[in-house]
């Protein structure tokens, strides 16, 4: 055979090789096609064997001819398969699935409770005037303790209230006041902030859960005093529960302030007459405040002859629980559950 009858021979095959595989439906089918053709003893495999009888030259342009030939067919077959499964696909599909209903939304992410309250309670102060300051989790006793004026031997300095790190140096805050300490010492005067943020204690049961949420406020200035810290926590607790609510303020101790208060507000739910909720004394404590002690002034290097300032704390799940009733325990916002936190979705 020379060269033209050989390339017209395995263009007839070729062509011949388009036409069966039209015709195949399954990929074995194809395959085995594809072997009738091009394996050794295939159609085109024998053909290739009379390439020996030309002239080296010769030889280069046939063989040229008959790689593309064998590359068309393979491309010819992988797409023949591809084209099969695709039609599989659309069969399955529309026979078990109807494609004209309307699919089914993914569950959609909200804001926990405690952050809904400590986001509204932080706009009520920043609304005053107060900045939003931060500090570390992970806290050293001089920020937590010592600079806040405890002495060495308070029991909240014990292992038993406090989660040390390092014992006695390093731990996880039990109170906000650390950032009263850090604020007082980077911030220029006159200083006006409120921290909220993660608080951590050894106490574990329906009312009281490892981790809390507080925010601390502070106020520092000329000529601060007693009647501007009960202006704010009044404002405060108008605008988060009602103007209507009344406050009520009753002597206390903190190491940090002098003089320090507890402060209450009339029970939200019997309105002053006593029920369950307020063990009948118709009063809620929701947070701890005074006067800041000279002392800790002094510590950071503020003069308490020139300078005062008040502070406070409040307990946000404590508030939370009251604006949203019914919540049995503390631990249910700390549980996650999906039913729980869905009341809450706004
Ligand atoms: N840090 C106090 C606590 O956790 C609350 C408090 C803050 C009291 C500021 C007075 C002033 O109990």
């Amino acid at each position: 055979m020379d060269p033209k009858e050989i390339i017209a021979k395995l263009q007839l095959l070729t062509g011949q090789f388009a036409e069966e595989l039209q015709k195949q439906s399954t990929e074995q089918a194809i395959r085995d096609l594809q072997a009738a053709f091009l394996s050794k003893k295939g159609k085109i495999g024998e053909l290739q064997k009379s390439l020996g009888q030309l002239s080296p030259d010769q030889r280069k342009d046939v063989g040229q001819a008959f790689n593309t030939a064998k590359q068309a067919i393979t491309q010819s077959v992988a797409d023949a398969i591809d084209g099969l499964v695709k039609r599989a696909e659309d069969v399955y599909l529309s026979e078990y699935f109807d494609v004209t209903l309307p699919g089914r939304a993914g569950a959609k992410g909200s804001m926990h409770p405690i952050s809904i309250v400590m986001y509204d309670i932080v706009d009520v102060f920043t609304s005053m005037g107060f900045d939003v300051a931060q500090g570390p989790e992970v806290e050293t006793d001089e920020f937590n303790f010592a600079k806040l004026n405890f002495p060495d031997d308070h029991p909240a300095r014990d292992m038993q209230d406090t989660l040390f790190v390092e014992e006695g140096k390093i731990l996880l805050r039990t109170h906000m006041s650390p950032v009263q300490i850090r604020s007082m010492m980077a911030r220029p005067l006159p200083i006006q902030i409120v921290a909220p943020g993660a608080v951590f204690r050894r106490d574990d049961d329906p009312t009281h859960s490892p981790m809390f949420f507080q925010i601390e406020g502070l106020l520092v200035d000329k000529g601060v005093h007693f009647g501007h810290l009960k202006g704010v926590l009044n404002t405060f607790i108008h605008q988060i529960f009602g103007a209507d609510v009344q406050m009520r303020v009753r002597p206390s101790f903190f190491p940090f302030t002098e003089p320090s208060v507890e402060v209450d507000i009339q029970c939200i739910y019997c309105k002053g007459e006593g029920c369950r909720l307020c063990s009948q004394t118709g009063w809620i404590e929701i947070l701890g405040a005074g006067m800041v002690d000279p002392n800790v002034l002094e510590g950071v290097g503020i003069d308490s002859e020139i300078y005062s300032g008040f502070a406070f704390g409040l307990g946000v799940d404590r508030v939370a629980m009251l604006k949203y009733e019914g919540i049995s325990s503390i631990k249910l916002f700390y549980e996650n559950d999906p039913r729980f936190l869905e009341r809450f979705r706004r």
